[in-house]
């Protein structure tokens, strides 16, 4: 099957959630000078695009994805002049850069939301404000984030809708006028000079006619009627139209509950084709149910499965978004790997990923294997969900101590300590006080000393994405699934113009047995990567712990 060949499938983004990631003012909170010294080291890692979270105004409720300002810069992390000088020497560097663009909701803050309240106003109808029906609330939906979905407003009586926090109000995308807004903020900053986006929880777009009520859940009770709603397709299309196909340009809809068979209603490549890529949540379900908060065991095979049907099913006319980590979730080494085999799990799972069919996005901080936080207070936990969290859990006696050790292994929090760059006082994140405490193990871990050691989990990164761009198998090649039913490896092959990639994962400390499937004759393959010294070649070994072999055959 001839694949279309085109750069972005061909890069590898990096994430920045910017409040973390470098301070350069000293304020205790990151910002674009910090991004600004670091480029040189993204370049270095081997990466050709940033993709930042939210960077606008924002009163952060939900740091950033509640936006109080589409074409601004938060004065927390500096300028519009000082993004503009960011998107230059990162487009010096071979760097792209990449929006977050969330357009499901405003901050309450946002102008057009302070001119909502009063009804004549034509912004009045940029949100859903509805009248309660017989003294309750318009419908039974509940915010997956915070209580109910509708916030009483007693000057206007009448309710406004709140899928996620009660600072984050829906936009009311049926109006044509909320749509053109979205246009402009898309062209305000292609103009600009930057070279996609991420759409937020962009499925969540179109709400179902009438604000029907949904069948109870104990968060997000609805959201049937909103998630891939009736207008969604139609109005992306309408972006893409008239803003996206207009410019060099890419974009990523975060799509939670996606399948794939939906997915390729939004990706497939076609005149239909609505969106580039799409994040989904299928793997990350390998260790919990439906959210991070119902965490269940690891299960190896639930993963694979969910990684193996978007490889098959999207191979040849759509592009998978390939990711372990992101801001919302623990980080990957403690839900997949090992803290005892920290630098052979941490490089195994890239391994495992980054070598699927796709668009790899690396998490700040996960390329040195940054490690979930030991909270024990709850005065260290800053985030809504967390919050909303400790009062969910409480109504079944999840309260104090036991609540800090769930929100440890489950909150994303843990994802948003600062970036570890040495060993130096705050880790050289900041010179100020931190806005949020600093892993203590940066000590051990951290980019300098990870730079120093050529055996680092750091420099694994470097070379599998070298090895990646160079090898066009890496990128574009077909994908077979071995041993589907194995629940300690992980094991597929990537093939492309008569070569062959055998990539091999353990993810147990224990030995197992590895035997090449058929018709791989590894003794005369190339091992082109790997986690431990593999002293010779042989069709059958045990593996060590969290091994990882990648052989290409000719
Ligand atoms: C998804 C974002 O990734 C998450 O961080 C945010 O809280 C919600 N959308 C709401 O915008």
């Amino acid at each position: 099957m001839e694949i279309k060949k085109t750069w972005y499938k061909e890069m590898a983004v990096y994430q920045i959630w910017p409040r973390s990631f470098c301070d350069g003012n000293g304020d205790g909170i990151g910002d674009l000078e910090g991004v600004l010294a670091k480029l040189d080291y993204l370049k270095d890692l081997g990466i050709d695009a940033i993709w930042f979270s939210p960077l606008y105004p924002s009163p952060n409720a939900d740091y950033g994805y509640d936006i109080a300002d589409y074409k601004d810069i938060s004065k927390d992390y500096g300028t519009l002049e000082l993004f503009k000088k960011v998107v230059e020497e990162a487009h010096c560097r071979g760097i792209r850069i990449i929006m977050d663009l969330v357009i499901n909701h405003t901050s309450d803050e946002h102008e057009w939301f302070v001119k909502s309240h009063d009804k004549d106003s034509p912004y009045h109808d940029y949100y859903f404000w509805r009248k309660g029906k017989n003294g309750k609330k318009p419908n039974n939906w509940k915010s997956v984030f915070e209580g109910d979905a509708w916030e009483y407003d007693p000057q206007l009586d009448e309710y406004y809708l709140h899928v996620f926090a009660k600072k984050q109000v829906d936009l009311n995308m049926d109006n044509p006028a909320v749509r053109e807004e979205v246009k402009s903020i898309m062209r305000f900053w292609l103009d600009l000079g930057v070279d996609g986006f991420r759409e937020d929880v962009i499925t969540y777009i179109s709400k179902r006619e009438g604000l029907p009520n949904g069948a109870p859940l104990p968060v997000g009770t609805g959201l049937e009627h909103y998630t891939n709603g009736p207008h969604v397709h139609e109005y992306l299309s309408e972006f893409r139209h008239d803003v996206l196909d207009h410019y060099d340009c890419f974009t990523v809809g975060e799509a939670p509950m996606m399948t794939p068979k939906l997915a390729r209603t939004f990706i497939a490549e076609s005149d239909d084709q609505v969106l580039n890529l799409m994040f989904h949540f299928q793997h990350q379900e390998a260790d919990c149910l439906m959210t991070d908060w119902i965490h269940t065991p690891f299960n190896l095979r639930k993963m694979k499965k969910a990684f193996s049907t978007w490889q098959k099913e999207m191979y040849g006319d759509a592009w998978n978004a390939l990711y372990l980590e992101n801001h919302d979730h623990p980080r990957a080494i403690d839900r997949f790997g090992s803290r005892k085999y920290h630098k052979q799990s941490g490089k195994m799972l890239a391994t495992m990923y980054i070598l699927q069919c796709g668009t790899p996005f690396i998490y700040q901080g996960q390329e040195i294997g940054m490690t979930n936080f030991p909270f024990s207070s709850m005065d260290q936990f800053k985030d809504v969900v967390t919050f909303n969290n400790a009062k969910v859990f409480a109504k079944i006696g999840i309260t104090g101590d036991r609540f800090i050790k769930l929100a440890g292994k489950c909150s994303r929090e843990n994802a948003r300590t600062p970036v570890q760059w040495d060993d130096s006082a705050n880790a050289g994140f900041t010179t100020g006080t931190p806005w949020f405490p600093v892993n203590e193990n940066y000590h051990e871990i951290n980019v300098a000393a990870e730079q120093a050691d050529p055996d680092s989990i750091l420099n694994y990164y470097k070379k599998l994405l070298r090895f990646r761009k160079e090898n066009e198998i890496a990128i574009y090649g077909d994908y077979t699934e071995y041993y589907p039913e194995s629940s300690k490896l992980y094991v597929y092959a990537r093939s492309y113009e008569g070569k062959r990639l055998l990539v091999v994962c353990s993810f147990s400390e224990k030995p197992v047995r590895f035997t090449a499937p058929e018709g791989f004759d590894l003794t005369n393959a190339e091992l082109v990567m790997s986690n431990y010294d593999v002293p010779y070649r042989s069709n059958v070994f045990i593996t060590k712990p969290y091994e990882t072999r990648v052989y290409l055959l000719g």
